[in-house]
């Protein structure tokens, strides 16, 4: 399959992926009984991942959307990012951030102190994917999916440059 100038090759079946957010989920309703958590996914690539693990999830929850974006004005770095879209209090609440894909982590790592600043009662991670240099680098995040190396990924909320995020399996960059 090519995405504009670039091979890609199934990597993550559709089957795969919906049998290891069933596990994700057992997991959360357990963990998470009695504590009605605030669900929180990262925009946009976790759309396709949160709809179907809220599927499985089946305690008492809360989901709110959030949103980074690049700090504006005179605080800019160009890099950092901030998280937006908060819609409600989460003073005393224990959250679960729900990413698509940890990479370097540097982004989330951001989030997880701003919520923890908000007076959280716990933040925890749950990511489909986890890449290596977050791996290496020791960034909390407690529900991984798929361990994977460095490599490029689209489909099943993932882009590559806009695009391949309406798949249903997880592809990546063919080597040839
Ligand atoms: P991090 O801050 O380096 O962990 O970057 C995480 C973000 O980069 C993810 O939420 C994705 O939006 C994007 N990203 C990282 N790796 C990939 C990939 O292989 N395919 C598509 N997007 C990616």
């Amino acid at each position: 399959m090519v995405i504009k100038d670039i091979a890609f090759r199934k990597f993550i079946s559709e089957k795969k992926i919906q049998e290891k957010v069933r596990l994700l989920g057992e997991q959360l309703n357990e963990d998470y009984i009695d504590k009605s958590p605030v669900f929180l996914p990262v925009l946009n690539g976790s759309f396709m991942f949160a709809s179907d693990l809220m599927k499985e999830v089946s305690i008492s929850c809360q989901v709110s959307f959030v949103k980074t974006a690049s700090y504006s004005g005179l605080q800019s770095t160009g890099q950092l990012k901030t998280l937006i879209g908060l819609e409600q209090s989460l003073f005393g609440q224990h959250i679960i951030l729900v990413e698509d894909i940890v990479d370097t982590g540097l982004t989330l790592q951001k989030i997880i102190e701003e919520l923890r600043n908000l007076g959280t009662k716990s933040v925890e991670v749950v990511s489909l994917l986890r890449k290596k240099p977050a791996r290496d680098k020791g960034i909390e995040v407690k529900y991984v999916g798929f361990d994977i190396e460095s490599e490029f990924v689209v489909g099943y909320g993932l882009d590559y440059d806009g695009l391949g995020r309406n798949l249903k399996d997880i592809y990546k960059q063919a080597v040839d």
